[in-house]
Parts: structure tokens; C-alpha cells; sequence
């Protein structure tokens, strides 16, 4: 009896001082186990005399049962710790201040792609992409560009060595033909993207970024067209009155069409936008053709509608006062420690679209 006692004691006391699950599932299997020590004794119970057996055997199943309960206990008490320490590991404070990040700078076109779409999105206009490498279908033939009219040279074109009639786009108007051939409309998308040209000078690279504008509905006309660019124009340079004006012009997918200038100045190289002083051209606009909403599937006696097109990286450059569009692309890191943004402060109709960007950096 005593001896029993003892080893109840011991095992309680094991199972007290024990930190670890593991630990603690060796103290069961070597107690409560096939071999273990209370298993032992049991399996001697049958060579005692009846009445001892009897008294003996209670009290080893007691024990048992206490021991058992006391494993039992011990470990829930272990596994809440255990995770416990686990989640307070895992976990993130977010009531800390953001660190200020000091090395890594957002490209001038990516922050102008944020900036535009903030404003596209704000005007209830949706993102839509088109790939890089196109077909003469999608780049120039539904955009009613007849073959060998002139106007393809418009765009000096690189084409792809294997012949499949693949080329690098010239611009991002065939996804005006891709959105055309998979949506019915109302559309109202912009579509942002690299584009490539045969180019290089200061204010042409052979790769650069242009964004389009697409809206295709019942009644849509130039008013709205007018009036989504002045818009755009008004947010995106952060100037309550941007002048502008609307030039006839040529475009094979649009009719009629225009191109838009905005009023400015340039005087000891610094860009202004203010009227009175000269015109600069930044983009292209018109009514859609009717034989690209025809090339598309769509009836252009119920359908009607606008797009523009223009220059990402030309409008980062009049609105960051950065002189040399190839050095965008030279990836110089003391030019993106100057001109580029800082990664937290994203562009918001709200809170400001360049706070930290360009000449208010
Ligand atoms: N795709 C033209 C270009 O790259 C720009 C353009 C002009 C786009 C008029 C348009 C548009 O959507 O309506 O020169």
C-alpha cells in the first residue's frame, strides 16, 4: 500500500514539474503504458489472495484514474501555452509607426499609372489590358487601317522575326478591338501598357507607355469626351484651370477626330500650365469610326461612342520636370533617388495625388 502511495507521489510530482508535451507523454507511456509501472503492478494483482487483490486492485485503479486525469489536465494546460506563445510569435503589431523606408524609390511611370488610374477609377472607368505582342489584325486592319495606306508609317513598326504576322503594338488602341470584340458595351475602360516604336531621341525611346480611353454606349458623344479630358487634365496636373484647346485632326480609327493641346509656358526650361503663353499637343481623341465598332461585332447604327490616347511618360515628364524621356530607362539609380517616389504614399483623389512627387517633393 505504501509502496503504491509512494509511486503516485512521484509520478504527480513528475507530472507537475514536466514544461514539455513531450516529456509528458513519455511520463504516460512509462506509467499508464503497455510496460508501464502501474501497468506492472496490476499484472501482479492475480497472484495475491482474494481479499488483498481486491483492496490493492481499488487502489491502483484509483490511482490510475487520478494520474490519468492529471496527465489529461497537464496537457491541455501545455497546449494552450504552447500556442500562446505561438500567436504572440506570429503576431504583428500594427500600432507601430511605419519605419521610414529610406532605400526603394517608384518609378515616375508607375506613379503616373497610379496617379491616372486614381482618376479613371474616380470617373467609374475600368482597367482593361491587351498583350504586347499583337496581330496586324488588332494593331492596325480592325482600327480601319486599310493596307499600304499611308497611314501605318504614322507608326514606325517592329515587327517579329517569324513572319506569323506578329508585331511589338505601336500603341495601346487595339485593345479598344480586343474589349470591342469580348464586352457588350456600356464600356468604359482605360487600358494602360508599354508600347514600341523605331525612335530614339531625347523625347523618344523605342519602348514607351501610353494609356487609352474607350467608352462605347447608346448616346455618348464629344461633350462627355470633352468633358472627361478636362476633367483628367484638371485633377492630373493638380491646376484648377487647365486651358485647353481641341484641333481637328486625323486618326483612322476615330471620326471625326482631334487632338488636344494644353496651354503652357517654358521659360528657363521650367514647364507651367497657364493660358496666353503657347500650345503644347499631348494627346489624341475623336469619336470612334464607325468601321471599328462594325470590325468588332457591334452595330454602329445602335452604338456609338469616344476614345483618346497619349503618352504616359511624356505627361510624367510635364508634370515632374524631368527633361530627357531615355533617362527613364537608363535605370541610373541616382536618377530614380531623385525623381522617384517614396513606396507609401499612394496617389488619392482624397489625400492628394503627388504629395511627396516632383517639384513639391
Ligand atoms: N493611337 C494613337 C497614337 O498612338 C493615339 C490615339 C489617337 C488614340 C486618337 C486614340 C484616339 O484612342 O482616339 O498615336
Amino acid at each position: 500500500m505504501n509502496e503504491t502511495e509512494t509511486l503516485k507521489k512521484q509520478i504527480l510530482k513528475k507530472i507537475e514539474e514536466t514544461l514539455s508535451l513531450d516529456e509528458l507523454e513519455n511520463i504516460r507511456i512509462s506509467t499508464l503504458g503497455k510496460k508501464g509501472s502501474l501497468t506492472e503492478m496490476m499484472k501482479t494483482l492475480g497472484q495475491l489472495p482474494q481479499e488483498e487483490r481486491k483492496l490493492i486492485g481499488q487502489s491502483l485503479n484509483s490511482i490510475k484514474i487520478e494520474i490519468s486525469e492529471a496527465i489529461e489536465t497537464k496537457k491541455k494546460f501545455l497546449e494552450e501555452k504552447e500556442l500562446e506563445t505561438k500567436v504572440a510569435a506570429e503576431s504583428i503589431d500594427i500600432s507601430l509607426p511605419i519605419r521610414p523606408l529610406q532605400q526603394g524609390r517608384i518609378h515616375p511611370v508607375s506613379q503616373v499609372m497610379e496617379e491616372m488610374l486614381t482618376i479613371f477609377a474616380q470617373m467609374g472607368f475600368e482597367l482593361a489590358e491587351g498583350p504586347d505582342i499583337e496581330d496586324d489584325f488588332h494593331c492596325f486592319e480592325a482600327l480601319n487601317f486599310p493596307k499600304d495606306h499611308p497611314a501605318r508609317q504614322m507608326q514606325a513598326t517592329f515587327f517579329m522575326k517569324n513572319g506569323d504576322n506578329l508585331i511589338l503594338r505601336t500603341h495601346t488602341s487595339p485593345v479598344q478591338i480586343r474589349i470591342m470584340e469580348e464586352k457588350q458595351p456600356p464600356i468604359k475602360i482605360v487600358a494602360p501598357g508599354r508600347v514600341y516604336r523605331c525612335d530614339y531621341d531625347m523625347t523618344h525611346t523605342p519602348m514607351f507607355h501610353q494609356i487609352e480611353g474607350l467608352v462605347i454606349d447608346k448616346e455618348t458623344n464629344m461633350g462627355h469626351l470633352k468633358g472627361v479630358l478636362m476633367n483628367f487634365m484638371r485633377v492630373f496636373f493638380e491646376v484648377d484651370n487647365v486651358p485647353i484647346r481641341f484641333r481637328p485632326s486625323f486618326f483612322p480609327f476615330t471620326e471625326p477626330s482631334a487632338e488636344v493641346d494644353i496651354g503652357c509656358s517654358r521659360e528657363n526650361g521650367e514647364f507651367k500650365i497657364e493660358s496666353g503663353k503657347g500650345w503644347m499637343e499631348i494627346l489624341g481623341c475623336g469619336m470612334v469610326h464607325p468601321n471599328v465598332i462594325k470590325n468588332c461585332g457591334l452595330d454602329p447604327n445602335e452604338y456609338q461612342g469616344f476614345a483618346f490616347g497619349f503618352g504616359l511618360d511624356r505627361f510624367a515628364m510635364l508634370k515632374y520636370g524631368i527633361p530627357d524621356l531615355r533617362s527613364f530607362f537608363d535605370a541610373d539609380t541616382r536618377w530614380i533617388k531623385h525623381y522617384g517616389f517614396l513606396p507609401l504614399d499612394i496617389p488619392s483623389i482624397t489625400s492628394g495625388l503627388s504629395l511627396n512627387g516632383g517639384q513639391k517633393r
